[in-house]
């Protein structure tokens, strides 16, 4: 709330401004806390006409005694008012899990205080974004981690990063994103004689060698296939064997669309998309073949899928679903999505999702929901819910069956068209 970001040069900066909300908030919790004790003092001074006939004997030892008891009461209340006030906040901190970052605390890395030093405008305050100092951008959730965070700040400046690609990736899916960057030089693999030209790269196996195991559990793509990561990829590192190569061009039942038909949807319309846990870029790569340029956002859970999506010649965005996306509204033609929409806790989290989406996508562009898996009704609930609210048209809408796992599982898969709202 009240703190904007904006790019400035190649760096970051952000100026905070408290809200008309929360200072009208602040206004009342003062004017509340002032009358009650204005009605507290009022009690405690006001006594019956019991000894009325002495008082009028001594009218200006009195008026003494009264005006050193306000005094002391005024003093009193704004103790009060303080305290309350700091409670308040404190309270409101925890409500939402959130403190700010504390450098103070011992064992801080040096590069992370670095890191976060604001620096004031050379000329002061710019006139047209009211900025006065800039700061660094990061995520305010590493707060929680700050153990964590300290450990990835800890390297030696100008020499090699430590191998930590999974501390990275635990921060981010602790929230901590964006991450503070560092000055150190990430670990570099070598890929020549590796890659191939595109578009020959896109179907053709990744070397071991050229991806990063580094935190991972396996060490090679024989292990990596061996098991399934994720919902929407079952062996979905191997181009050569399986489903992998077939998908999108050859369905296996009714809620697998294929990508001519969809396309045919959208008219010459859809030249650019986004794939949300796009897996090993597949989507991408037979989006790709049709001249739609596809983003592939991924985070290296369980897998290299980011070198992998990269080896294949297509571009992998690696943060999380928690993030705001980072595009600017209403520039693609097309988002494709399946299971990773379910991001669990309460149905303002999909919504926020949604909202996103949304936002990004065109009007009269694509959502394309590919095989949502509705491991429960409220689920399916929730997300219908979501869609009607924003009144796409159902170009193509399948609820069906399959069996995995020895039960039936219920799968969504939709075509839906963002309508032009006025
Ligand atoms: C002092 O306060 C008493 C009530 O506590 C009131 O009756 C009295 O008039 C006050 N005296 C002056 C001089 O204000
Ligand atoms: C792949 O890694 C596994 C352990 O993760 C290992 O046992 C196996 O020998 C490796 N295979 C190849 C071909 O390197």
């Amino acid at each position: 709330m009240g703190s904007v970001s904006l790019k400035i040069g190649d760096g970051t900066a952000r100026f905070r401004r408290a809200t008309i909300c929360t200072s009208a908030v602040n206004g009342l919790m003062l004017f509340s806390v002032l009358t009650t004790n204005l009605f507290a003092l009022y009690a405690f001074t006001y006594s019956p006409s019991r000894n009325s006939s002495n008082n009028l004997q001594y009218p200006l030892h009195q008026a003494h005694k009264n005006m050193s008891l306000i005094s002391e009461q005024v003093s009193l209340i704004m103790k009060e008012i303080e305290t309350s006030q700091k409670k308040l906040a404190q309270m409101e901190k925890e409500l939402l899990g959130y403190e700010t970052i504390d450098v103070s605390r011992p064992n801080t890395a040096n590069e992370l205080k670095k890191f976060l030093q604001r620096h004031s405008l050379p000329l002061g305050k710019d006139s047209k974004t009211g900025i006065t100092e800039m700061v660094a951008s990061v995520g305010h959730s590493c707060s929680k981690s700050m153990e964590m965070l300290s450990q990835y700040m800890n390297y030696k400046v100008n020499g090699q990063c430590p191998d930590d690609l999974s501390v990275a990736q635990k921060l981010i899916s602790k929230g901590c994103e964006p991450l503070p960057r560092r000055r150190c030089f990430a670990k570099t693999i070598s890929k020549v004689g590796n890659l191939y030209p595109f578009p020959t790269s896109m179907w053709k196996t990744v070397s071991d060698k050229i991806v990063s195991w580094s935190g991972l559990a396996c060490k090679n793509f024989t292990c990596l296939n061996a098991k399934k990561v994720g919902k929407d990829c079952g062996k979905c590192f191997d181009l050569v064997n399986g489903y992998e190569n077939q998908r999108f061009v050859k369905g296996r039942g009714k809620n697998d669309f294929l990508i001519d038909d969809v396309l045919g949807m959208g008219g010459d319309g859809i030249r650019i998309g986004l794939d949300i846990a796009g897996g090993s870029g597949t989507f991408a790569a037979r989006m790709a073949e049709k001249n739609v340029n596809v983003i592939t956002q991924a985070l290296n859970i369980e897998a290299p899928t980011n070198d992998f999506i990269a080896a294949r010649g297509l571009f992998p965005l690696f943060m999380s679903l928690d993030h705001r996306f980072p595009f600017y509204d209403n520039v693609f033609d097309l988002v494709h999505a399946g299971s990773a929409l379910d991001v669990g806790g309460k149905p303002e989290k999909l919504e926020f999702l949604m909202f996103d989406i949304d936002r990004v996508l065109k009007a009269g562009g694509l959502f394309w929901l590919d095989n949502f898996y509705c491991s429960t009704d409220e689920k399916k609930r929730d997300l219908t819910r979501v869609i009607e609210k924003f009144g796409y048209k159902k170009l193509k809408w399948v609820i069906g069956e399959k069996v995995g796992a020895g039960k039936s599982e219920v799968y969504l898969s939709a075509v839906l068209q963002k309508p032009v709202r006025t």
